[in-house]
């Protein structure tokens, strides 16, 4: 298939590639030029482009207002002394973003299943949705509960289920005779991912864990080849590939709207910071091969959700020392998972 395509562009064209062949040319910095874009019904812009800018509007709520917000995210509960950090948002080059409209939202997924798979970070952003919707619509009633690693945060009245399954690898991790085996070419659990309308991943930092106390599994499985361990990167791209595989071949578009999360990056020192860096630093490992991965999706339509690189820019974002433990991979709530939940947001709404 004909497609060319700028690195930026990625985010956009991996939703049509097998749609359209399609060819996009963006100048330095946003706008973009494109004959056929009429076909994707709107003007894009690379809403991933752009800077953090202070807003005084912000944050879209009160930590003390979200009755269900865990201890841990809430870092001005747990004696943050700034705030500077919950203000900034996220502006694009090219357009703007429609502020997050909870109602809106309830409306346009009434009868709807949403679900988040990875991570602490994946329930992060989770946490940060429930949040910004409940302080939308406080009088609406709702249900929130946690069973095994599956939180759920229900609103009856609109029949709207916001759900996180903690998954960290995504793929099998099975035990064998006492010994946890990751089976690096197997996805085989996950009738309930068909179900959902909107399926949201995410994955890297467990990838990362090396040592007893942290690494998840004994042994890795690879067809039939056992190996006691290998390179982490090429674990996470076999892991992704084998995700890719089911998605395309389990996963239907037109019922299912699938997404994948960038790589939340950490940053080596984030204590003391109040506001975004000036640059956001080198690549992150995990975000291309991230990015290869998605590229070579043929039946599926996935779209990347593109927070890596923003996101690198705040280190003041962080819990820091304002949670059990000093912490520069969580984000405080209200913070930096509300952005991405916008830019989610944003994709789900148009
Ligand atoms: C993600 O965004 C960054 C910053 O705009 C950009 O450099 C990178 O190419 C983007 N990746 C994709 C896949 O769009
Ligand atoms: C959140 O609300 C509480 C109670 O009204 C208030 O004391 C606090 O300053 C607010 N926090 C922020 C960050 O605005
Ligand atoms: C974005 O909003 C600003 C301020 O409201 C406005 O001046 C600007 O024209 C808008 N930009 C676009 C691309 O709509
Ligand atoms: C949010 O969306 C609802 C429903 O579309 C609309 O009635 C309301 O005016 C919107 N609120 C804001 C602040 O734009
Ligand atoms: C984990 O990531 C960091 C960079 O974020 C890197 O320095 C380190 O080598 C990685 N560890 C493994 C086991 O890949
Ligand atoms: C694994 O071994 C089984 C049984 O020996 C064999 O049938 C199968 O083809 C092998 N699979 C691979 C991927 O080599
Ligand atoms: C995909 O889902 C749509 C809408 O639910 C349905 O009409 C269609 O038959 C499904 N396609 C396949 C291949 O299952």
């Amino acid at each position: 298939m004909a497609v060319c395509y700028s690195v930026s562009a990625i985010a956009i064209v991996s939703t049509f590639v097998t749609i359209f062949s399609l060819c996009l040319f963006l100048n330095s910095k946003t706008k973009l030029f494109n004959k056929d874009v009429s076909l994707l019904g709107t003007n894009e812009c690379d809403i991933y482009q752009g800077s953090w800018v202070f807003d005084d509007s912000y944050p879209l709520y009160n930590s003390s207002t979200c009755p269900f917000i865990e201890e841990s995210w809430d870092c001005q509960k747990n004696g943050r002394p700034d705030k500077d950090y919950l203000k900034y948002r996220w502006q694009p080059y090219g357009c703007n973003l429609s502020r997050f409209n909870g109602t809106e939202f309830l409306l346009k997924y009434r009868g709807k299943r949403i679900m988040f798979v990875g991570d602490s970070l994946g329930q992060n952003q989770w946490h940060s949705l429930a949040c910004m919707i409940h302080a939308s619509q406080p009088q609406v009633k709702y249900i929130m509960d946690k069973i095994g690693r599956q939180y759920t945060f229900s609103l009856p009245d609109y029949n709207i289920w916001l759900l996180f399954l903690g998954n960290p690898l995504i793929v099998d991790i099975i035990t064998e005779k006492g010994s946890r085996v990751l089976k690096i070419d197997s996805i085989r659990s996950e009738n309930v991912w068909k179900e959902m309308d909107v399926l949201v991943f995410n994955t890297w930092h467990w990838w990362n864990r090396t040592g007893i106390n942290k690494q998840t599994w004994n042994s890795v499985q690879d067809g039939n080849t056992t190996y006691k361990d290998m390179n982490r990167l090429e674990l996470y791209k076999k892991a992704l590939n084998t995700w890719a595989k089911w998605a395309d071949s389990n996963l239907n578009s037109t019922k299912t709207r699938v997404f994948f999360q960038g790589v939340s990056p950490d940053h080596e020192k984030c204590e003391g910071k109040t506001r975004p860096l000036q640059s956001p630093g080198s690549l992150f490992p995990g975000e291309m091969e991230l990015e290869n991965v998605v590229k070579t999706m043929s039946k599926l339509n996935v779209r990347l959700i593109n927070i890596t690189s923003l996101s690198q820019y705040r280190a003041d974002g962080h819990q820091s020392i304002y949670s059990y433990k000093m912490d520069c991979l969580h984000w405080c709530l209200p913070g930096v998972p509300d952005a991405w939940n916008q830019l989610l947001y944003h994709h789900l709404i148009s």
